[in-house]
């Protein structure tokens, strides 16, 4: 991780169920906070395939699938996994500290 990230409260750990996610606007950033077996992830809220929301769209065990045209991305990674083939989505290190997700961001 880079030296100069830092960590802000991003969503109530308890609020968002496994297999869930919760949309935030946070410092700037469009997150989504994903909840994949008890382990959150966080990512951007855009389709790398044509910068639309991915906040409409389904997460299904690891991967968040675009609602336009069914581009999906591995929530941990930020790695397209699906048709159509994308360049990858920004995720961030994430951390929780009693009920809070903090994500780390630069
Ligand atoms: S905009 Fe997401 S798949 Fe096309």
């Amino acid at each position: 991780m880079s030296g100069d990230a830092r960590f802000l409260r991003a969503a109530s750990a308890t609020a968002i169920m496994p297999g869930a996610f919760e949309h935030v606007a946070i410092a700037g950033h469009d997150l989504l906070i994903c909840n994949v077996g008890g382990a959150f992830y966080a990512i951007e809220n855009r389709c790398s395939h044509q910068k639309k929301p991915l906040d409409q769209g389904r997460l299904v065990r690891e991967g968040i699938v675009c609602p336009f045209h069914g581009a999906t991305f591995d929530v941990r990674t930020g790695a397209s996994t699906g048709f159509p083939k994308c360049r990858s989505i920004r995720h961030f290190i994430t951390r929780v500290v009693g009920d809070d997700v903090e994500v780390a961001l630069t």
